[in-house]
């Protein structure tokens, strides 16, 4: 039997380095190119444990560049695609919103156009599948009214980042109502975990905390996000891309709304506790910020669908969660110091290039 191949975009980042080792260590049977490339949130040092596996290439590679795209496929015959490549940063699409754009919405058609061209004059589009990572943020901004967003909610997005992820999300739609293509889309709330790049909260909190920095927290700190563990998410992208139904919608979520202040908080009482320090220490770097410019108020998922119809949930629990998280930075701030100096850029700029 044939092997197959599947190409897994932004496998170098946060979320798809994740992805790329769930599927590269679970299925043997698949070759999994990992394209990235490679931008400040790009780093393939978080790929090390599995970079001499068999069944794993890496390829540097923007997916604007149309022509380059196309080669790829061309030369891969891919069987799936499982796409993360973004500009994921919500502060970043405020300063850069073309750069955030381009990426997102004409390196997805990009994707979408190469896959469409190499299925059809191949055998078609028979156990294809080209599989859109997006985000809970297209559904704009909820009241702390305990209202979820559905599969079904309107599209309402706010910032840079999220529009250009809902018009990518409506590229995908339109290339399988167009065209025939077999897609399926996840939405997920916001992920945590190991290898995240610090300007998120999360990581850079924690960075900022063992640095002795301040804690810029924007507004009055009230936004509401829901949390999920990085390793959970990936698992629901494994489930989604296998069982999953061509042209389905599957909202992904932590069942875990936080406050971000009360978040901090927490964060910083985890941080007092692993770094030795009295209870209360951290919570004194916090200081209060200008806001981010239509920050968004609360996102929070009804995961229903995936658990009920694919039979995910999520495993880890915050608390545990966080503490492995911390526990990950802490014991890897080489990562930590590395990322934020620019210094794996420069080293793998030379060995890619
Ligand atoms: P990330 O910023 O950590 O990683 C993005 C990766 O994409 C990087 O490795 C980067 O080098 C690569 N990349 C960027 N531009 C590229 C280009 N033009 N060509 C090729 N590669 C490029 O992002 P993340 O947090 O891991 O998010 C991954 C995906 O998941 C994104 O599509 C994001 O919208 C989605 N998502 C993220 C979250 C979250 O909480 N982080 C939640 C839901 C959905
Ligand atoms: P972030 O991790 O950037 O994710 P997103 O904006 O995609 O939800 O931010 C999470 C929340 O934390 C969001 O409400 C903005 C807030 N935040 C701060 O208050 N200070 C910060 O320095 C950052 C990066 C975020």
């Amino acid at each position: 039997m044939n092997k197959k191949t599947i190409l897994i975009t932004g496998g170098a980042g946060f979320i798809g380095s994740h992805v790329v080792r769930v599927f590269v260590n679970k299925y043997p049977n698949y070759n999994i190119v990992n394209l990235d490339a490679l931008t400040y949130a790009g780093n393939l040092h978080n790929l090390e444990d599995i970079e001499g596996k068999e069944n794993y290439t890496f390829v540097k590679l923007d997916i604007t560049n149309r022509d380059a795209v196309n080669n790829l496929f061309k030369e891969h015959q891919f069987d799936g695609v499982i796409h993360l490549a973004a500009e994921s940063h919500v502060d970043r699409s405020i300063h850069d919103p073309i750069g955030c754009a381009e990426t997102n919405v004409i390196g997805t058609i990009n994707l979408l156009t190469a896959a469409r061209d190499t299925w059809r004059d191949g055998d078609g589009y028979q156990s294809k599948r080209f599989y859109q990572v997006s985000t809970d943020e297209v559904y704009g901004s909820l009241k702390n009214d305990g209202s979820l967003f559905m599969e079904t909610t309107a599209y309402d997005p706010r910032s840079p980042y999220s529009a250009s992820k809902a018009s990518a999300d409506h590229f995908v739609r339109a290339y399988q109502h167009t065209f025939n293509m077999p897609i399926v889309i996840s939405n997920c709330s916001n992920n945590y975990g190991s290898h995240q790049f610090p300007e998120k909260l999360i990581p850079l909190f924690i960075y900022n905390i063992y640095e002795g920095k301040k804690l810029p927290v924007y507004g009055n700190g009230k936004n509401i996000r829901d949390w999920l563990y990085v390793v959970d998410h990936a698992k629901a992208i494994d489930i989604i891309y296998h069982q999953g139904i061509n042209g389905e919608t599957y909202n992904i979520g932590g069942l875990n709304e936080w406050e971000n202040l009360d978040l901090i908080k927490l964060l910083c009482k985890v941080m007092d506790k692993k770094l030795g320090k009295a209870t209360g220490t951290s919570e004194q770097l916090i200081e209060f910020v200008k806001d981010r410019p239509g920050h968004d108020a609360r996102y929070a998922i009804d995961a229903s669908k995936i658990q009920s119809e694919l039979g995910w949930q999520p495993e880890q629990t915050f608390e545990t969660g966080l503490e492995e998280t911390v526990d990950w930075y802490l014991s890897n701030l080489d990562w930590l110091q590395q990322v934020t100096s620019g210094e794996y850029q420069k080293y793998y700029d030379k060995q890619y290039s």
